[in-house]
């Protein structure tokens, strides 16, 4: 059974929705770069390790993220999953983990890389928005891309009611990803290609808003 780490930074949903889909691998650690990380409690309840490197004990990003490393390697991790770790990481840590690490991101990337996704998202007036999974390079938020989901945006809606509704696609995404990852349906190769065994359907759309 492969041997996951995740990183954590804030509330934790992300987690705790993986932790719900009972994936077919062994969760070896949570590691927040914050004490006050609600998602902690979250692990702990599940029984699973937790550390703790803040990122404010470090000088500067390289010696961050090298003690971050070798935290994380303590485990042996095949797959290091990022969900809502907010550090931006150096080029040095994402290649340790090359075909290892992957992201959640609150947008259909390439669009809306960075921050504030669901309030840029409505400011163009787009009328379909969501979620991407996808593997990490030093290239921020234009890793290759493992799976999307497509929501979307309503007249009335606002940056949080937007977020809600994304969020709860990441939930499903994210864990469909990682039992991909767990069980080699889904892999990088040695191009950066993303290859998957996963069925294909020609006919399906989502057109917003709704056509008669
Ligand atoms: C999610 O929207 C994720 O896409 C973004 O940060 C948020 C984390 O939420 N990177 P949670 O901590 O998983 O609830």
């Amino acid at each position: 059974m492969k041997k996951i780490v995740i990183l954590i930074s804030g509330r934790g949903s992300n987690l705790q929705a993986i932790l719900s889909a009972q994936l077919p691998c062994s969760i070896a650690a949570v590691i927040s770069n914050r004490a006050d990380a609600e998602g902690l409690a979250i692990a702990q309840q599940h029984g699973i390790a937790t550390r703790v490197v803040p990122h404010r004990d470090y000088a500067d990003r390289a010696s961050f993220d090298a003690a971050l490393a070798q935290v994380i390697d303590s485990y042996q991790p095949d797959l290091l999953v990022l969900a809502g770790f907010m550090r931006i990481l150096t080029a040095e840590f994402v290649n340790h983990y090359t075909g290892k690490l992957i992201n959640i991101h609150p947008s259909l990337l390439p669009a809306y890389t960075g921050m504030n996704t669901h309030e840029r998202a409505l400011h163009d007036g787009v009328k379909i928005h969501g979620c991407t999974v996808h593997f990490v390079t030093p290239d921020l938020d234009h890793g290759p891309i493992i799976i999307q989901a497509a929501v979307p945006v309503l007249s009335h809606d606002n940056a949080q009611t937007l977020a809600e509704r994304v969020l709860r696609e990441e939930h499903r995404i994210y864990a469909q990803a990682i039992r991909w990852l767990c069980t080699d349906q889904v892999t990088l190769n040695a191009q950066g290609k993303v290859i998957s065994n996963r069925p294909e359907h020609a006919d399906t759309a989502l057109v917003a808003p709704h056509m008669e």
